[in-house]
């Protein structure tokens, strides 16, 4: 057996057990051990609403405009859920905020959380004033009547392809040694209940792990460059910004838009 197939043998007892704290939205799952993609599986399989695809390693992982989801194939949680939903803006929000919670669980301490609007998880180590760099990632896609939520989570990567090395951070990176089942465990009730907030109580959760609201940050939109102050983020409506040299502010959707990497702070 190799470590790979080691490491997941207790994956279908322990997220059976992680199951039964989903009661709302996530019913079943299939554990792969490797696949170019588990967001592409879910479609080939048409798997029905309510089933999360989970895999052991992933070869070609992508992420939103058709970017790659890079790293070690074997080191990250990497999973996909089906929901029989159409707001894609909101869902990813509400992914994020799981994700969020999930990690806020298993922090020894070491790590603040904080979401990079609409759907990056960042992490900064605590105390340090380091820069905010990408733990985990959301992607949502429609397919059918269903939406299909990606996430991935940096787990256990010690390094990363050059162009990633300043941006990304794994869990182990930041002090946290915690098994990839123990994240998988925590993630899915956690994502359940997310996507069941109501908008007013995802809107309070959100703001409470909003990490660009107030600054000013360069993003693009549509293929156009901006800078401006971000007024507020609202999970339906987008981003509220007041443009640098304008009096009136803007909303921005989700779909067409990419903030920049805050700063420090
Ligand atoms: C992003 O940051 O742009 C989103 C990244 C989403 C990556 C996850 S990993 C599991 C799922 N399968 C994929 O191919 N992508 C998502």
């Amino acid at each position: 057996m190799n470590d790979l197939a080691r490491e997941m043998e207790s994956w279908p007892d322990r997220i059976d057990k992680a199951m039964v704290h989903c009661g709302a939205h996530l019913r079943d799952y299939i554990i792969i051990s490797q696949i170019a993609s588990t967001q592409d599986i879910a479609r080939k399989l048409n798997v029905p609403a309510g089933t999360v695809i989970i895999a052991g390693a992933q070869t070609a992982g992508r992420g939103r405009f058709g970017r790659s989801w890079s790293g070690d194939p074997s080191q990250g949680v990497y999973v996909s859920i089906v929901l029989p939903w159409k707001n894609a803006p909101r869902l990813a929000i509400a992914s994020a905020v799981g994700v969020v919670s999930a990690l806020q669980m298993i922090n020894q301490g070491n790590a603040t959380f904080g979401i990079k609007w609409p759907n990056d998880v960042l992490a900064q180590e605590k105390g340090n004033n380091t820069s905010w760099r990408k733990l985990s990632g959301v992607l949502v896609e429609q397919f059918n009547d269903c939406a299909i939520i990606g996430i991935g989570i940096n787990v256990l990567h010690r390094t990363w392809p050059e162009e990633l090395a300043e941006r990304a951070v794994s869990l182990l990176q930041l002090g946290i040694q915690v098994e990839r089942i123990a994240v998988i465990e925590q993630l899915l009730p956690a994502i359940d209940a997310a996507i069941t907030l109501n908008c007013v109580q995802l809107t309070r959760r959100f703001n409470t792990v909003d990490i660009m609201t107030g600054r000013v940050c360069n993003f693009v939109s549509a293929g156009e460059n901006y800078k401006g102050e971000i007024m507020s983020i609202d999970p339906q409506r987008g981003l509220h910004v007041r443009l640098d040299g304008d009096k009136e502010s803007r909303w921005f959707a989700a779909e067409s838009t990419t903030l920049q990497v805050p700063s420090a702070k």
